[in-house]
């Protein structure tokens, strides 16, 4: 879902805020160099492959794989703690996770990897880190919770299932092929198994490039260009990355749902109706008040009859920043097949593996979404089936890892 709002890849937000490195509004960069050690190099031009074939680097103030592009494909992997009371586990768990993805990131093997030769750079694999609720509850934790930092209650319009729902600790794993990240994925899950348990793994995948291998905003399974009114640039710093506390500056939260789409009712449904559901066109993404993708939405416009042209229930406009305090979040969208065979038979289930990263959970996301809740025309297409949220701690220096700042003042 993220359209063109990458931040560049590799480059921290210092050289960030100090070049003009978004080009066409999305940029790619080289992959090296630790944020604080390195002066800003300059963006290399958009070349028509920005989205694929990239080599992301996790010593970045940032964690890639929030404001980089999406790439084909992502994988989500959450576990439970086995002993979720002892914090030692845990940083064992983040520690040896690090050289991991130092390792799988940069394309090299890992130590006691018994596929070595899987391992390639260059295939924008990116390896991204969170934290579920129940790490604040360790001892001397709570008083480290990120701002905001919340469960997500289940609203009136969900369907949750434990078997989507929760988690202690995520990984998602993102790539240009689904060979590679079911690599990167099996090498972090063998790491992990000392000390926890796999609670749930989705995905799906995303194309964010055109035939040409330029950038655009994808598609979602109901045939909608998903990403345009994200957040980009100066923006998206602000929407997005927290600034505290200090161990977790520069990192943001997630709220992961997933979205079960009903294909066929919305294949019965006349392309008018699907497009007044959005408030948008389905054939170039433009406001039903606009010409273009880009287009500002006109909610004040009207048709002969004295009727609203973007619907009041309308899904673009219910999630408007000026109708929610301009509370905007980053989206990042999968799309995901599923299909089960059972004494029912063969159950197909498609849609959204909906991600959403904000700095403060509490004050971006939850208002919009029980706003969302209670009136949103996508309501008879939809059902919410999974949640969970994480907090993403900010990259990590190299020889460094992961979030250690929170567990060693
Ligand atoms: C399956 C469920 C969903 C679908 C199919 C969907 C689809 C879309 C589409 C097509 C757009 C217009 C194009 C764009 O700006 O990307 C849009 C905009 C947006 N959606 Fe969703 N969405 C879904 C769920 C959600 C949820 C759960 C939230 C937040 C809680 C959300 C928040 C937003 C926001 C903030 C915008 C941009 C509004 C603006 O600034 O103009 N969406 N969505």
């Amino acid at each position: 879902m993220t359209g063109a709002t990458a931040e560049p890849a590799g480059l921290g937000r210092r050289a960030v805020l100090g070049s003009s490195a978004a080009v066409g509004g999305l940029a790619v960069g080289s992959t090296l160099g630790w944020f604080g050690g390195q002066a800003g190099s300059p963006a290399a031009p958009v070349t028509p492959e920005a989205v694929i074939r990239q080599r992301y680097s996790p010593h970045e103030l940032h964690q890639a794989g929030i404001s980089t592009p999406t790439p084909a494909v992502t994988r989500l992997l959450s576990f439970r703690l086995r002993t979720p009371r002892v914090a030692a586990e845990l940083t064992k768990l983040l520690r040896l996770w690090s050289g991991d993805i130092e390792a799988l990131m940069a394309g090299a093997p890992i130590p006691g990897d018994t596929a070595p030769d899987m391992a390639q750079a260059g295939v924008s694999l990116s390896v991204t880190v969170g934290l579920g609720p129940r790490v604040f509850e360790l001892p001397g934790l709570a008083s480290r919770r990120p701002s905001g930092y919340v469960e997500v209650p289940a609203m009136a319009h969900d369907r949750l299932q434990d078997r989507w729902s929760g988690g202690d600790v995520l990984a998602i794993v993102a790539a240009d092929d689904p060979t590679t990240v079911a690599y990167a994925s099996r090498r972090l899950e063998r790491d992990a198994a000392t000390f926890a348990t796999l609670a749930w793994v989705q995905g799906g995948s995303w194309r964010g490039t055109d035939s040409a291998g330029q950038p655009v905003t994808g598609r979602n399974l109901f045939g909608q260009l998903d990403g345009t009114a994200n957040p980009s640039g100066a923006d998206l710093e602000a929407v997005v990355w927290a600034s505290g506390p200090a161990w977790f500056a520069g990192g943001t939260t997630l709220v992961v749902r997933r979205i079960e789409l009903d294909l066929d009712f919305w294949d019965a449904t006349t392309r008018e109706r699907q497009e007044k559901v959005i408030g948008r066109r389905l054939d170039s993404g433009a406001p039903l008040t606009g010409s273009h993708e880009r287009d500002d939405l006109d909610l004040t416009a009207l048709d002969a009859a004295g009727r609203p042209l973007i619907a009041l229930d309308a899904h673009a406009r219910r999630a408007h920043p000026s109708v929610n305090g301009g509370r905007r979040i980053l989206r990042r969208g999968l799309n995901y097949t599923h299909t089960e065979g059972g004494h029912r038979g063969v159950v197909p289930s498609a849609g959204l593996v909906f991600l959403s990263f904000q700095a403060d959970l509490a004050n971006q996301y939850l208002p919009l979404q029980t706003s969302l809740d209670q009136r949103d025309a996508l309501h008879d297409w939809t059902a919410t089936i999974g949640s969970a949220v994480f907090a993403i701690p900010p990259g990590f220096g190299p020889g460094d890892w992961l979030a250690r700042g929170l567990f060693e003042p």
